[in-house]
Parts: structure tokens; C-alpha cells; sequence
């Protein structure tokens, strides 16, 4: 008889609306940040253990199906360093096997999605070998702070809908240490939000995530940014509460683009836009001063443009994508994503 067991999750990727960039201390945000959980992009993992008697992490890690060196060798940095915290991990030998919805190198952040679902599969494991159930606000909650340590944007994915990382004065329960859902009061629509991801590049990230971060020290508008995303958290929020969709828009823009306009004033300057990135923003501009319909766009730290619009006015914007948009996508390629409800267990 095996005395293997095993937990299985498929866990969302999620998209900033107010931008987490620039760290400090171990894994904290120097600045809140908001985000639309995915529902088409998402990670499955297991997570299977049997009884070793080794010291330290024993771990077998499979991607798609197949043996991944560098995967491995990045979860295992990961669980050896959560093993002050959870030293009972080393009693047992791991196997991982990990798959995405959508495929590697399009451009699209995996992390958010892997690191939550390796959490989610930690905290059900603790509860197992431990034998100690959480009620279900502390498992999220350690699921969050774990999923943070390992990836920051990761710690808004254990919830469904809207998410806020780090701490906000109107936000009940917000921490720096771990995200929390953004329910009250907020005007249904925005949980109808589509995210059409145009691919503009397919090429690997130009700059990885911990190098992105590390512009913002000494960054000369480093303070005026944080005060900034602030003042922006606020005003979004509190434009999803009363359903100002043009506000929404104004801030949702302004913070993808200065994201981007940070990036390129670092020292060393980083410019992700593509020619293509102007082209569709300008269209997209242009198509709503036109039309009048509410639809706007976020980038992540890459070339590629999230096209965000409630459901109400879906086939308008698809036409739109379809006529005008999508030539200027990488072989026409374009993600149709949706704002999801979170993980789930399998
Ligand atoms: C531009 O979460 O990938 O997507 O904590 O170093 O893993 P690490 O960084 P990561 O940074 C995400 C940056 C961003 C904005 C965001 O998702 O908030």
C-alpha cells in the first residue's frame, strides 16, 4: 500500500490595476497595490508527499510532464527558505507536477499563478501532516503570505474578484503581509470586467521581476510614487464604489503608464513598449472618445496591452479588437480573459 498522499489546486493569475513596483524589507510593498483576478489564465498543481528521513528540501518538480531543472531549482530556493516556518517539510519528500492554461513564453506572467497555487497546496498539506484544520480566513490568509514570499503579485490570487495587497487606511484588515478581498460596496460591474490580452511580443521578459523592482531604489521619483499610488488606491476604490467609470478609466490608465515612464527613467532606462504597445493604445483612445463606450487598457511590466471593458459592452469591443487591434498583435494572438471567482481545490 502507497503512503503517498497528495493535494491538487488550480489557481488564477491576476492583473494590477494600481501597480505593486518597489519592494522593501523581506518581500513587502513599498506601495498598496490592486488587482482583477483572472479567470482563463491559471496554474494546476499537485503537490504529493511520502515520508523520507532526509534533512532539508527532497523535492521532484515536473512541468507539463516533464522534468524542469530550472523550475526546480527556483521552488526549491523557495521551500528551503520557508523551512524556519515550516520545518516539518523536510520529514517528507515532494513531488510537484505543475501545468499552465496558457502557454509558456506568450509574454504572460506566470508566477502569480504558480507561487499561489504551490501556497494553496502548503496550506493543505499543513493541515493534513499536522493535523490541524484552519478555519477558512486563516488558511487564505497563510496561503497569501506564503504565495507573497515566493512571488509579490502571487499574494492576490488566493482570492477571487477584486484584490488588495498591502496596507490601506480604508480598506478593513489590509497588510503589507498578505492580500485581502475588496468586497464591500463595490458596484457589481467591475466583477463583469474583461481583460483581452493582446500579444503584442511573445519574446521572454526583458528584465526579470526582481531586477524591475530594484530600479525603484534611488529612483528619483521613487517617493512622488508611492505617494501617488496611494492617492490613485483611494480614487479607485472609491470610484468602484460609486461606479465612475470615467475616473475608473483616468486612473487605471495613468498607472500602466507610469509603470512605464518610471521604467524608462530608471537608471539603467528600461523601455518595454513596443511600436506596436502606441498603436493600440492610440486606436483604443481614439475608438473611445468615438464611441463613448468605457473601455481602457492596463499593461503589465512588458509590451503586451490588457484591453479592459465590462460585459455589457462585449461585442462592441470584440468587433472593435477584431477589425482594428488584433493586426497589430504577435500572429494575431490575443488572450480573452475575464475576472475569475479564485482558486479551487480539486
Ligand atoms: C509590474 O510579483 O512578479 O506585474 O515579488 O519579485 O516576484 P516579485 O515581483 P512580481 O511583480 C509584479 C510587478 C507588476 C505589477 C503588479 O503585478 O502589481
Amino acid at each position: 500500500m502507497s503512503t503517498e498522499q497528495q493535494v491538487t489546486w488550480r489557481s488564477p493569475s491576476n492583473i494590477a490595476l494600481i501597480k505593486y513596483w518597489g519592494k522593501k524589507g523581506h518581500q513587502l510593498p513599498s506601495n498598496a497595490s490592486l488587482s482583477f483576478t483572472l479567470d482563463q489564465a491559471y496554474t494546476d498543481m499537485s503537490l504529493a508527499w511520502e515520508h523520507s528521513s532526509g534533512q532539508g528540501i527532497d523535492l521532484d518538480f515536473f512541468f507539463e510532464g516533464e522534468p524542469n531543472e530550472k523550475f526546480k531549482a527556483k521552488i526549491e530556493k523557495f521551500l528551503n527558505s520557508l523551512l524556519p516556518e515550516m520545518p516539518w517539510l523536510q520529514e517528507w519528500k515532494l513531488t510537484i507536477r505543475s501545468s499552465n492554461s496558457f502557454p509558456h513564453s506568450t509574454g504572460i506572467a506566470s508566477s502569480a499563478s504558480s507561487m499561489s497555487a504551490l501556497a494553496l497546496c502548503l496550506c493543505s498539506m499543513k493541515q493534513q501532516v499536522l493535523g490541524r484544520l484552519l478555519d477558512e480566513e486563516e488558511f487564505y490568509q497563510m496561503a497569501s503570505h506564503l504565495a507573497r514570499l515566493g512571488s509579490g503579485s502571487a499574494a492576490r490570487s488566493v482570492y477571487g474578484g477584486i484584490t488588495v495587497w498591502g496596507e490601506v487606511h480604508n480598506v478593513p484588515g489590509s497588510s503589507d503581509e498578505y492580500a485581502v478581498p475588496l468586497v464591500k460596496g463595490i458596484d457589481p460591474q467591475f466583477l463583469t470586467f474583461h481583460d483581452s490580452v493582446l500579444i503584442v511580443s511573445r519574446d521572454e521578459k526583458a528584465v526579470s521581476s526582481r531586477a524591475g523592482h530594484a530600479l525603484m531604489n534611488g529612483h528619483p521619483y521613487a517617493e512622488a510614487r508611492y505617494a501617488n499610488a496611494q492617492r490613485n488606491m483611494d480614487n479607485l476604490i472609491y470610484a468602484m464604489q460609486t461606479g465612475n467609470m470615467d475616473e475608473f478609466i483616468k486612473i487605471v490608465e495613468s498607472e500602466a503608464l507610469e509603470l512605464h515612464a518610471l521604467m524608462m527613467i530608471s537608471d539603467p532606462s528600461v523601455v518595454l513598449f513596443k511600436p506596436n504597445t502606441w498603436e493600440i493604445i492610440n486606436r483604443l483612445r481614439t475608438f473611445r472618445e468615438e464611441t463613448g463606450y468605457n473601455v481602457c487598457f492596463t499593461l503589465d511590466a512588458g509590451p503586451n496591452v490588457h484591453v479592459l471593458y465590462p460585459d455589457a459592452i462585449k461585442d462592441e469591443v470584440e468587433s472593435f479588437i477584431n477589425d482594428q487591434l488584433i493586426v497589430y498583435c504577435d500572429r494575431n494572438y490575443r488572450i480573452a480573459d475575464r475576472v475569475g471567482k479564485g482558486p479551487v481545490k480539486k
